[in-house]
C-alpha cells in the first residue's frame, strides 16, 4: 500500500521521505491555508520533494472552469494529480483530463456508486473519506471494502486513495481491506511505530544490558 502524506508541510514530508515512507502527497484548501504560502509556490516545492503524485484541488464549480484551472496547475510539474470534486461537472473535467493522460483524483467520495462513476470517468484515483463518514456514525471502512470488491469484480484500474485518515487503525484497516493508497497526516504515519510493549521491551533490554557491564565495541 502506498503512503501519501496529507500535508503542505515540506519539512514534515522530508522527515518521512528519508525513511522511504512517502510515495505521494495530497493537499486541500485547508492545508494550503495552513501553510501560509502561495498555492503555486508550495505545490511546486511539494512536486520537487515528493517522488510520486501530488494532488492539488481545483476550486471552480463548472467543468470548463475546472479544466482551465487544472491545466494551469498541471503545468507546475509532471507529477501533479488534479483533484476534482465528485459532481457531474467534476466527472466531466475528470474525463477530459484522463483523455489527455493527465492524472486526476476524484475526491469527496462517500458511496460505492460515486466510486463507480469515478472509475468510469477514467479517474487515476478516487478518494473515499473515512473519518468524515465515521463522524456521521457511518462505516467508512466498509466503504473501502465495498469499493475494492466492485473494482475487483470488473477489473477497474482506478486506485482507491483512502482519505480523511485520522488514526493508525485507519491505516492498518485500509491495508487489510485493500486500499491502494492511504493519505495521512505526517503525525499519524509517525504514530504507527508506537506501542507501549515495544517501549517496555526496549527499556528492559537496556536495563539488563547495563547490568552486564559490557559494551559492544
Ligand atoms: C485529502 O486531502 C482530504 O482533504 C483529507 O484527507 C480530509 O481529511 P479530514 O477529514 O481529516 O479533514
Amino acid at each position: 500500500m502506498k503512503f501519501f502524506v496529507d500535508t503542505a508541510d515540506i519539512t514534515a514530508i522530508r522527515d518521512l521521505k528519508e525513511l522511504g515512507m512517502v510515495e505521494g502527497a495530497t493537499t486541500n484548501p485547508s492545508l494550503i491555508l495552513k501553510s501560509g504560502r502561495d498555492v503555486f509556490d508550495v505545490t511546486k516545492e511539494l512536486c520537487e520533494t515528493v517522488p510520486g503524485p501530488v494532488s492539488i484541488q481545483v476550486m471552480a464549480i463548472d467543468a470548463k472552469a475546472m479544466i482551465e484551472e487544472g491545466l494551469k496547475l498541471a503545468k507546475i510539474a509532471p507529477n501533479i494529480a488534479i483533484n476534482v470534486p465528485m459532481t457531474w461537472e467534476g466527472l466531466t473535467a475528470c474525463r477530459a483530463f484522463a483523455s489527455e493522460g493527465q492524472m486526476v483524483n476524484v475526491t469527496f467520495c462517500f458511496t460505492v456508486n460515486q466510486a463507480l462513476l469515478a472509475a468510469k470517468a477514467g479517474a487515476t484515483f478516487v478518494s473515499p473519506f473515512i473519518a468524515q463518514l465515521e463522524d456521521e456514525s457511518m462505516d467508512g471502512m466498509q466503504l473501502i471494502k465495498n469499493i475494492r470488491t466492485v473494482y475487483e469484480n470488473y477489473d477497474m484500474k482506478t486506485e482507491i486513495l483512502a482519505a480523511s485518515i485520522r488514526s493508525v487503525n485507519h491505516i492498518s484497516e485500509c491495508a487489510r481491506n485493500g486500499a491502494d493508497v492511504v493519505t495521512a497526516p505526517p503525525e499519524v504515519i509517525k504514530a504507527m511505530v508506537q506501542h507501549p510493549l515495544t517501549d517496555e521491551q526496549l527499556g528492559q533490554s537496556m536495563s539488563d544490558w547495563e547490568k552486564t557491564g559490557q559494551q559492544i565495541a
